[in-house]
């Protein structure tokens, strides 16, 4: 079917979603779909095959209303390597300033024809506000605190290529949880694997509560670091925070920054992750960010596969959903 990427084989039945609004709601069966599929196109990049006719005719939108280096530039990079075309909307200059709603700019975009958008957002719902109301597929690049599941995604393929299956591995999350999408989406995806998941930062920023998500807590770097198999650094929140949660960054970095003295306190083959972007001597030092134990540019090639497969995927599934 597909004769530029056989490896990608039969759209599997299992999956039906038109819209990836976030991982809390995938079952353990479709996040493996994912995966496998983003480690077909993993696996053809590395092999140098980067351009694809496999949506030809398909138009993607990003719809971003926060900065992004990453994330647009990866699923827009991603709809052009399947062969699909794919429009910036800039959301500062449009008329969304003259008064016009969300809803309403969506309806507009998808009258001139477009087949998925993807969407950021600093208000937690907005993508599943914009399923309800439009036909095409809506990919959620982050909204608010709530999730990112393309970032998890692309977190757990990386950890999943370096460490194999995740049962029993344990994973820390470390940095500002309170405000934090990737933590959420990561959290959900690593628990339906079986992973176990470690949720560390300041008591302002990682309240007990997150032991509700079947997640342990803590306060102490220090505590978890021979513990863990993985740990993501996340960066701290600032344009979501009112009040300021510790007393300085310094002391901040101190506590829960990662450097060559603590990777050298922790297991051997730790690997170390961050969404980006990474703030240098806060979250990591750059002997760790640059070390040979850091995966972080290795996550950006990911997300691309990620991406990829999240486009393929949803594709598949609107146009059996609307019967295209
Ligand atoms: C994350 C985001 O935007 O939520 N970054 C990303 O997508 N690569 C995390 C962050 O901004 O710190």
């Amino acid at each position: 079917m597909f004769n530029d990427l056989p490896e990608l084989g039969e759209f599997p039945a299992a999956w039906k979603r038109k819209h990836l609004l976030g991982l809390e709601d995938l079952t353990r069966e479709e996040l493996l779909i994912l995966l496998d599929k983003a480690q077909v196109f993993r696996d053809a990049f590395d092999q140098g095959r980067r351009k694809f006719s496999i949506l030809p005719g398909h138009t993607s939108v990003t719809l971003f209303f926060e900065n992004s280096t990453r994330t647009r530039t990866s699923f827009s990079l991603a709809a052009q390597r399947l062969g699909a075309s794919c429009v910036a909307f800039a959301a500062s200059t449009s008329s969304l300033s003259k008064g016009e709603s969300i809803v309403d700019t969506a309806k507009n975009l998808e009258a001139m024809g477009c087949e998925s958008m993807v969407v950021r957002h600093s208000t937690p719902g907005i993508p599943k506000l914009l399923s309800e109301n439009v036909h095409c597929s809506i990919i959620n690049a982050g909204d608010g605190a709530h999730e990112h599941p393309t970032q998890g995604l692309l977190d757990i393929l990386t950890m999943r290529q370096r460490l194999g299956s995740l049962e029993g591995k344990t994973v820390g999350v470390v940095g500002d949880i309170a405000h934090s999408r990737v933590a959420r989406s990561n959290v959900w995806g690593l628990k339906k694997l079986g992973a176990n998941v470690i949720v560390c930062g300041p008591s302002t920023l990682v309240s007990p509560r997150w032991e509700e998500m079947g997640v342990e807590y803590s306060h102490s770097l220090d505590k978890i670091l021979t513990r863990v198999d993985v740990l993501n650094m996340l960066r701290i929140q600032f344009e979501r925070q009112y009040t300021s949660p510790f007393p300085s960054i310094r002391e901040y970095s101190l506590l829960f920054g990662m450097d060559g003295d603590r990777l050298r306190r922790a297991k051997p083959d730790l690997l170390v992750i961050a969404p980006g972007p990474i703030n240098r001597g806060v979250e990591l030092t750059p002997e760790v960010a640059d070390g040979p134990q850091s995966a972080i540019l290795d996550q950006v090639s990911n997300g691309l596969a990620v991406r990829m497969a999240v486009l393929w995927l949803t594709d598949g599934a609107r146009k059996l959903t609307n019967n295209e």
